[in-house]
């Protein structure tokens, strides 16, 4: 037989995310290491996110856009599309699936736009209520690095249309469920053209990460700060001090957009801007989006290796439920699911045996 070649961790985790959700057990389902954006509205949030793919693909407008939160899990493909998961169509080298509609390629990033505005409205009509039913989208690249994310509704405090009038409440509600676990990264995202201090990330992040030991910053717009000002100490850290830092990312205005700027270019001009900055010049290898992306799948790793062992134990008690459950139903479709769950457990205790092997010679009980 074909050596099987084994999965990374951070892809290993996103298929039992997926198991999780699909085998009903969420309620009782251990919680996942994911990173988790927060901010206000019209901080820069799904520009952020759609930067670390490099293609449009989030519903954009005014007002509030994003009323469901969004998994979204970047898997990288080898340039060919050839990975474990990708078996066919190897020409196809970048697409999307959504675990609502399995086995079903989106090829085109305009088709994924419009799904994920569909699957809204199929929850919540075209009213401007949120909800935090979750849709999950997963995109395969060779031009991403393998991390799981969670794009949140913004903050907002003015309630408009159908909006309940705890509209800020409800917001802040949802996103507190998402960002207090300890297993979440929180990503606190700032426009550097409003005021630091109020920003709702930062308070948000504080309430739940007071030491701000698994919080990142990102300083958005810093291409729209007043002249003769600049972002320098925040982001280097001398106004709020957070563990693991603040990164500073220039992103395509409104306008940029109506000229149909590609992200590429939008890139480069960012490259350029803290290259030639005279503030900026002396941190440009620590800011931009594609040092961001890099960072987070960094400390997402090194996050999920200390939750490791902890987590191994949660799942193997969640999976084994599972597994009692479906043997119950004896529905086929979903005992396939459950050969999955099976095979992930295995892939996850493969990785803690070798990981305390690595740290103290000593292997993790099952
Ligand atoms: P979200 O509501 O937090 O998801 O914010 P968006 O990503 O939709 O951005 C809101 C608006 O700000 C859009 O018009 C973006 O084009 C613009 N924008 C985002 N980031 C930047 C940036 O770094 N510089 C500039 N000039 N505009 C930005
Ligand atoms: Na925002
Ligand atoms: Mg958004």
């Amino acid at each position: 037989p074909e050596p099987v070649q084994e999965p990374p961790l951070l892809q290993v985790l996103n298929k039992l995310q997926d198991v999780l959700v699909v085998s009903g057990g969420q309620a009782q389902a251990p919680k996942l290491p994911q990173i988790v954006v927060i901010g206000s509205q019209s901080s820069g949030k799904s520009s952020v996110l759609e930067s670390f793919v490099g293609r449009d693909f989030l519903p954009r407008g005014t007002g509030i856009v994003t009323r469901r939160p969004l998994v979204l899990q970047l898997v990288r493909t080898a340039a060919d599309g050839d990975t474990a998961s990708a078996t066919d169509e190897g020409a196809t080298v970048e697409w999307g699936e959504f675990l609502h509609a399995p086995g079903r390629r989106f090829t085109s990033f305009e088709a994924i736009r419009a799904e994920i505005e569909a699957e809204t409205e199929r929850k919540l009509g075209k009213s401007k209520s949120v909800s935090a039913d979750p849709i999950r989208l997963a995109i395969y690249s060779p031009h991403v690095v393998d991390l799981s994310l969670v794009d949140l509704p913004g903050m907002t405090k003015v309630p408009i249309a159908d909006q309940p009038a705890n509209i800020e409440e409800q917001l802040r509600a949802m996103a507190l469920t998402y960002i207090e676990p300890e297993e979440s990264l929180i990503l606190a995202v700032s426009a550097a053209n409003a005021d630091l201090a109020t920003s709702d990330a930062i308070q948000l992040a504080r309430r739940v990460d007071p030491e701000g030991l698994r919080t990142i910053g990102v300083l958005t717009k810093l291409d729209l700060m007043d002249a003769g000002t600049d972002a320098l100490a925040v982001l280097q850290g001398r106004v709020i001090p957070l563990k693991r830092g603040f990164v500073g990312v220039v992103n395509r205005s409104q306008q940029d957009l109506f000229d149909g700027k590609s992200p590429q270019a939008a890139r480069e001009h960012e490259a350029r801007f803290f290259a030639n900055h005279p503030q900026y010049q002396s941190i440009a290898a620590r800011m931009g989006s594609r040092y961001l992306a890099h960072r987070l799948n960094e400390l997402l790793l090194s996050h999920v290796r200390a939750t490791l062992p902890a987590l191994h134990q949660k799942v193997s008690g969640s999976l084994s439920s599972a597994r009692a459950e479906l043997r119950d139903f004896g529905d086929e479709r979903l005992e396939g699911r459950s050969h999955q769950g099976a095979f992930v457990l295995q892939m996850i205790h493969k990785f803690c045996t070798n990981y305390s092997e690595a740290l103290d010679g000593t292997s993790v009980m099952v």
